[in-house]
Order: C-alpha cells, then sequence, then structure tokens
C-alpha cells in the first residue's frame, strides 16, 4: 500500500517542472544541490510568436523521461535512493502541468516514496536557497516573472506576506508586449536586454509611482501605452525612431520602480537580507542596479544564478525539501491548477 513515510534528516528530492515551455528535473540532498537539467521548446516555439500549449504538451511528454533520467545520472544516486519527488502542479498551462505532475505521481508511487505537490511561485523564491546554502528567513523578496510582480516578506520557512504586487501587466509581460511592438523575437524579455545594451535612456518614459516608494504596487499598462503612443507618433510623423534607445529607456522605467521598492521596504521593515527570483531577475540591468542599491544600504543581497532565475527544478526541489521537513506530502488525487493565488 502506498503510504507510511518516515521522514528523514536530508532528503535526496527529485525536483520536475512542466508549467511552461521549459521541461526540466533537478536533484537536491537536504540544501545541497546535485544535478539540475532543463530541455527547453522555446526555440520551436519561437516560430509562432509566443507559447503554444499545446506544443509545450507535447514536448514535455518528450522530454519528460529524458530529464529525470540524466539528472538522476548527473547526481549520481539510484532512482531507489530518492526520498521523495517534488512537481509543480500550478500555476501554468493546464496541459503542460498534468504531464509533469502525472509522471511525477507514477513515479512515487513506484518507489512508495512522498509526492510534494510545489507552487510554482514558491519556487521562485525557493532559488535562493541553492545559491546560499546558509540563507534563514527573514528576508524580502522582489519577485518578477512573466505572471507576477511582487514583493513579500518571508518570515518563515513556510510562511510568507504579500506586501505589494501589480495593479496590471507583470513586469515580465511588460517585457515580452515591448518586444512585439519592438517587432523582437520570442522569448521578448532576453531580446529587449541584448537590444538595451546598444542604446541610451534618453527618453523619459513613465515610471510606476516610483516618487512614491512606501507605495508598493507597481502598474506597468501606462509603461505599455508610453512606448506604443512614443513608436506611433514618430510613424505618424515619419520620424525614424532608434529601436535600442527605446529599449533601453523601457528598461530603466521598468526596473528602477522594482529596485528601488524592494530597498525601501527591506529599510522600513528592518530586515537585512534581499532575495530575488523569476525570469525578469535574470536581467542584467536589474541585476546590477539591484547589487549597488543593495550595497549601497549596507543590506545582504542574495542573488540566485540567471539559470535558477528563469524555470527550472533546482527550485522545484528547494521547495520541496522545504514541504518535505514540514511533512506536506499531496495526495495521489491532487490536480494541476493553471491559477493559484500568490497568497
Ligand atoms: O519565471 P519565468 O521564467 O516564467 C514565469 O514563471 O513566468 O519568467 C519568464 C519571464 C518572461 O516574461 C521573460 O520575457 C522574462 O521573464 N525574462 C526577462 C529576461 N529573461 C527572462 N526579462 C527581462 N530581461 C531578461 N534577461
Ligand atoms: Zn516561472
Amino acid at each position: 500500500m502506498y503510504g507510511n513515510f518516515k521522514i528523514k534528516e536530508n532528503p535526496v528530492i527529485l525536483g520536475i517542472e512542466s508549467s511552461c515551455d521549459e521541461t526540466a528535473a533537478a536533484v537536491i540532498r537536504g540544501r545541497k544541490l546535485l544535478s539540475s537539467v532543463i530541455i527547453s521548446s522555446a526555440t520551436e516555439q519561437a516560430k509562432y510568436g509566443g507559447v503554444v500549449p499545446e506544443i509545450a504538451s507535447r514536448a514535455h511528454t518528450e522530454a519528460v523521461d529524458e530529464v529525470v533520467k540524466q539528472a538522476v545520472t548527473q547526481a549520481r544516486i539510484r532512482l531507489d535512493e530518492l526520498d521523495a519527488v517534488a512537481v509543480t502542479y500550478g500555476a501554468g498551462l493546464l496541459g503542460a502541468l498534468l504531464v509533469g505532475l502525472s509522471f511525477a505521481k507514477s513515479l512515487a508511487y513506484s518507489l512508495n516514496i512522498p509526492l510534494i505537490a510545489v507552487n510554482h511561485i514558491r519556487g521562485h523564491l525557493a532559488a535562493s536557497y541553492i545559491c546560499d546554502e546558509m540563507l534563514e528567513p527573514p528576508y524580502i523578496t522582489l519577485l518578477a516573472s512573466g505572471g507576477h510582480t511582487a514583493i513579500l516578506h518571508t518570515k518563515n520557512y513556510t510562511e510568507f506576506e504579500v506586501l505589494g504586487g501589480t495593479s496590471d501587466d507583470a513586469a515580465g509581460e511588460a517585457f515580452d508586449k515591448v518586444a512585439r511592438i519592438l517587432g523582437l523575437p520570442y522569448p521578448g524579455g532576453p531580446n529587449v536586454q541584448r537590444l538595451a545594451e546598444n542604446g541610451n535612456p534618453v527618453i523619459a518614459f513613465p515610471q510606476s509611482l516610483v516618487k512614491n516608494s512606501s507605495n508598493l504596487q507597481f502598474s506597468y499598462s501606462g509603461l505599455k501605452t508610453a512606448v506604443i503612443n512614443y513608436c506611433h507618433n514618430a510613424e505618424q510623423k515619419g520620424q525614424e525612431i532608434n529601436p535600442a534607445d527605446v529599449a533601453a529607456s523601457f528598461q530603466r522605467s521598468a526596473i528602477e520602480p522594482l529596485v528601488k521598492k524592494t530597498v525601501a521596504c527591506a529599510l522600513e521593515r528592518g530586515v537585512e537580507t534581499v532575495t530575488a527570483g523569476g525570469g525578469v531577475v535574470a536581467n542584467d540591468y536589474l541585476r546590477s542596479t539591484l547589487s549597488s542599491a543593495c550595497a549601497h544600504a549596507g543590506l545582504k543581497l542574495v542573488l540566485p544564478e540567471k539559470k535558477f532565475c528563469t524555470d527550472n527544478a533546482a527550485m522545484i526541489a528547494a521547495e520541496g525539501s522545504i514541504q518535505y521537513k514540514a511533512g506536506n506530502f499531496a495526495d495521489m488525487s491532487i490536480n494541476a491548477c493553471a491559477h493559484i493565488p500568490l497568497k
């Protein structure tokens, strides 16, 4: 019979992630990452200008067995040495999530080890534990991904408070939309960054309430509209725009409020450590401005490597490790969820 698990001190956990276009698997022992493997369908998706859910599901079906095999081999463990399987059950594309979830259920069942259902966003938060094995709550996190933009206060390993979020688009969504306006291919964020590197932030696009750092809400629709209007006005007047300057100006306006509010929030709350997670945290301009702002304010910054900011399974295994210690095991009837509220 499935069940009756003993909790171990330093569990070996397999993480599986399949919420969007990355099929990923990773193995962690306690806090030590042993392997992390990603097979991405981004190149295939780029032909269609964005993620096509059915293509993502099919790609996960083809890749899930391979990423798990590689993750276990690179970790130099046997499958029967696993103590639990942690898997993203939401938020994300339903069909894509179901591939990873069904695979994880079968594996956990056949090995008679616990199944841990991980909220993808909590995974992004847990990425910081991989890059600093000594990191302990409390800390303030800047979360900026394709679906979320928020500042969070993690008080202990399992509880966090949401201090501020976005009133409309997420930061990553804004990067992707501006990429489309500028005619850049998918994935938008990294391409906007690349273009911005050749430009100067000379255009004064609006920033989301940056003057009032105690207001922790963000808004990206005004910035996006300002970029659209700038490009359309220039076109109507027959004027050439400098796309690199537009990208650099947008990037500065999108990122400065994130950095300023995160630092202001840590100082206000008297929390000495700042962490960050989510795809937008792979942005070099964000990384350098957040690093200097934290250094200037005397705050410790734990910044996950870029490969652990964008979607990966190491963060799912890391969050799995926390949930394992808390004994939060999932039932075999657990289903995938397209939307999970941040809190
Ligand atoms: O965390 P993530 O990989 O997936 C979600 O959970 O949403 O974040 C993806 C988002 C996309 O909007 C992508 O354009 C953005 O992160 N992104 C970036 C960069 N790399 C990824 N945005 C700006 N600069 C980057 N270098
Ligand atoms: Zn993500």
